[in-house]
């Protein structure tokens, strides 16, 4: 079997990914702060290496795939730590035993949201890998009432990274796809308390409108993935594919 590599297996995405995965008999090591097969802090530099370390090992140092589902809508510094770091240096930490693997595939959980305002400093900060400079910068947005631009960020500065990943030495050339899944709403624990409150629910509807089919169900998004992790994904790579029922065509128009 394949070893795949999930950290967020735990819940929503992350865990309707794990379950299409084991059904078609791949073996998943997920990652998660409590309950996974490897208990992990994506949000610090160590918990990120010791979960690779501990995947890689549990994978025999050969992962055939791997797929960051970890992440938070919280806004504040964790948009920083574990949207942004949590992915990044988590899956540069794994490139070795991904490069070790006869057909291997990376694929970032990011946003339709990445399209949305964003940080300029805290995206340059992510790209630049200065963490310290990037959590200031998120500690100045929240101070100055902006926090709600970190999320946007932080998925922006995400799907930058896949795309310069994608094709910079060691990852193409070692037959390795990099692509981000950008999502829209997806009904996931997430997003649940959302839609509680009327209100927030109209807001969402307007900020991600999505005229193809609703919502999205975990699995939805999970399907995609794993196409794009398949032996069938030989040349698609450093793209952000929108799984988001028309929201990011809505929202940015034809001319992008
Ligand atoms: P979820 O909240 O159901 O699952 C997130 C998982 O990440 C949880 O199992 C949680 O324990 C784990 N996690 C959080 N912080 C962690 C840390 N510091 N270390 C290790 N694990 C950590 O969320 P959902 O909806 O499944 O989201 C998955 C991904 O999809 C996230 O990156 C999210 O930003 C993204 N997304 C979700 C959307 C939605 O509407 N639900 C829309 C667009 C993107």
């Amino acid at each position: 079997p394949r070893n795949v590599v999930v950290t967020g297996s735990g819940s929503g995405i992350g865990a309707a990914l794990t379950t299409l995965l084991r059904a078609q008999g791949d073996r998943v090591i997920g990652v998660d702060l409590k309950g996974g097969d490897i208990d992990a802090d994506l949000s610090t530099p160590a918990g990120r290496a010791a979960a690779a370390t501990a995947a890689s090992e549990a994978a025999g140092g050969v992962v055939d795939a791997a797929v960051t589902c970890a992440g938070t809508s919280v806004p504040g510094t964790a948009m920083v730590t574990v949207n942004y770091f949590g992915t990044t240096e988590f899956l540069t930490a794994l490139r070795p035993a991904l490069a070790a693997a006869g057909q291997p595939r990376v694929v970032a959980v990011g946003s339709v949201s990445g399209t949305q305002p964003a940080d300029p400093d805290v995206v340059t900060a992510c790209l630049a890998g200065d963490e310290a400079e990037a959590l200031r910068h998120a500690g100045r947005a929240v101070a100055d009432g902006h926090a709600r631009r970190l999320y946007p960020s932080s998925k922006a500065a995400l799907a930058r990274w896949a795309r310069r990943t994608a094709v910079a030495p060691g990852w193409a050339d070692a037959g390795i796809p990099v692509n981000v899944v950008a999502p829209g709403i997806v009904l996931t624990p997430m997003t649940a308390g959302l839609f509680d409150d009327p209100g927030m629910k109209k807001v969402m509807d307007t900020a991600v409108p999505m005229p193809l089919n609703g919502y999205l169900r975990p699995e939805d998004v999970a399907r995609t993935v794993l196409f794009l992790v398949s032996g069938a994904n030989s040349h698609i790579t450093g793209q952000v594919l929108y799984v988001d029922g028309g929201a990011e065509a809505t929202l940015r128009g034809p001319e992008v």
